[in-house]
């Protein structure tokens, strides 16, 4: 099977043009300007942009935190709907089990044949052994190349304390894995959560005003020395706030190999929305908490420097009736807000549109650098000869507000709700195979497949 893309805006993440794509099975065969082939099918992309399908390498399915668990990979058609070919799940490594163990077992049971996308995963740290740490060796054989620490949420089985983030780093280190943290100062939440029950307050408001800025700023600055000690590479989940970024900024001015991302919701939504009566506030209940206008500002500036280097969703899909579980205790909200198929437009239209960053950069943060950072940069992120043919044509002429009504992400709500958008995807492929048409989902379950991540993301390199 041979399709051909005619005369769309080639956007890649150093430059556009425009041009063809050929599609040949499963993968880009050739790109050019009128490119003089046969094929099946020929697309008239004529004012249509063409971007590489996006890699989501901070996302959750079948998480559980705090009793309940996150919709599954059943929900994965909503990251095809927003233009994202590949997800990165992480998975909490289970009493007992290895770090491998644990991910091969999960593979099988919450995601081969369900995953409408490719995917890849990040295994977490629970049980910090000898043997535990002696595992992060066989991770890149397995096509595992990262491991995740979890500095916050004390008193959750995944709470992890300085000493096994740096027997993390000291192993990972020499093995080609990338130990990734999220850094916020557990004990100093725990201390100013117990000062807000104390005085009555739980409302899910009290989410942000127990997490200020300098519980994340402290735990990534601490991250970053605990790799300087290890002379390991480290990369930063979720950074929301300018103390943090400037902390990753100076650690890769001295030339250490210190990464890190943002989200979505840092970018859009700011602290003021978890203060929503009849308890919509919790959907807005994220760590790190949203932050204030003038943090979005600079996230977008530490992009476009080059201080943080994607943007993820941290997709978590909670109904509102699970967020319920706090409703006289903000402690007791599960964390995260859905997100999988909203980054793609959102950064178009609050980035590119608002011209804040451009296509090209877009494309970078969204797919070309994640792909870098999990090792999967010789399938994934770019428009290629050679490469899977994980394609979008985004048609930038549409114009439409964001509402529940048209998300495939499994829950009642959607974080964007009442956003204007700007575009959608039109059409997209999953390697060389339509998953998206005409701006509706239209694959199948079970159609995506295990991407195996290199040792070291090539960012790291
Ligand atoms: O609030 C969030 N982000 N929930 C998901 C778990 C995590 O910390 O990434
Ligand atoms: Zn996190
Ligand atoms: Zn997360
Ligand atoms: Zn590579």
């Amino acid at each position: 099977m041979r399709t051909l893309i005619k005369d769309g805006m080639i956007v890649t993440s150093e430059h556009e043009f425009k041009g063809d794509i050929l599609i040949e099975g499963t993968k880009i065969q050739a790109l050019g300007r009128n490119l003089r082939v046969e094929a099946d099918e020929v697309i008239n992309a004529e004012g249509m942009y063409i971007l590489p399908g996006g890699v989501d390498q901070h996302a959750h399915f079948s998480f559980e935190f705090m009793g309940q668990r996150t919709k599954g990979f059943e929900t994965t058609n909503a990251a095809a709907l927003g233009g994202t070919t590949t997800v990165i799940e992480f998975v909490n490594q289970e009493e007992g089990k290895g770090l491998v163990e644990t991910v091969e077992d999960y593979k099988k049971e919450w995601v081969e044949d369900i995953s409408m996308v490719d995917y890849s995963f990040h295994p977490v740290i629970t049980n910090p052994t000898k043997e535990t740490f002696e595992d992060i060796k066989n991770l890149p054989s397995a096509g595992y190349p990262t491991v995740k620490l979890f500095m916050a949420y004390k008193g959750q089985f995944f709470h992890s304390d300085d000493e096994a983030v740096t027997n993390a780093l000291l192993e990972a280190k020499d093995a080609g894995v990338t130990v990734m943290v999220h850094a916020e100062n557990a004990d100093l939440i725990e201390l100013m959560q117990k000062r807000a029950i104390a005085e009555g307050n739980t409302d899910p408001y009290y989410h942000a005003l127990t997490r200020p800025p300098i519980v994340e700023t402290e735990a990534t600055e601490r991250a970053i020395n605990l790799a300087r000690f290890a002379e390991a590479p480290i990369y930063i989940v979720h950074v929301t706030t300018k103390g943090a970024v400037d902390a990753i900024k100076k650690a890769k001015e001295e030339g250490l190999p210190v990464f890190g991302e943002t989200c979505t919701q840092y970018l859009l939504l700011d602290k003021e929305y978890l203060s929503r009566d009849n308890f919509e506030g919790a959907n807005y209940v994220c760590s790190p908490a949203l932050r204030d206008k003038d943090d979005q500002e600079y996230l977008w500036q530490s992009l476009k420097d080059g201080w943080l280097n994607a943007v993820s969703s941290d997709h978590c899909g909670f109904t509102t009736e699970q967020k319920k579980m706090g409703i006289d205790d903000f402690r007791k909200i599960p964390n995260g807000a859905p997100g999988l198929e909203n980054r793609l437009p959102m950064l178009w239209t609050y980035g590119v549109e608002a011209g804040k960053i451009t296509r090209s950069e877009l494309v970078d943060y969204y797919a070309a650098s994640p792909a870098r950072n999990n090792g999967i940069d010789h399938r994934k992120g770019y428009l290629s000869p050679g490469y899977d043919a994980d394609i979008v044509i985004y048609n930038p002429f549409v114009k439409k507000t964001v509402t529940i009504d048209d998300s495939l992400n499994g829950v009642d709500y959607t974080t964007y709700e009442g956003f204007e958008q700007i575009g959608e995807c039109d059409r997209v492929f999953l390697r060389g195979e339509t998953v998206v048409k005409d701006g509706k989902y239209v694959g199948q379950q079970g159609q995506g497949s295990f991407i195996k991540g290199t040792a070291y993301g090539t960012a790291f390199r």
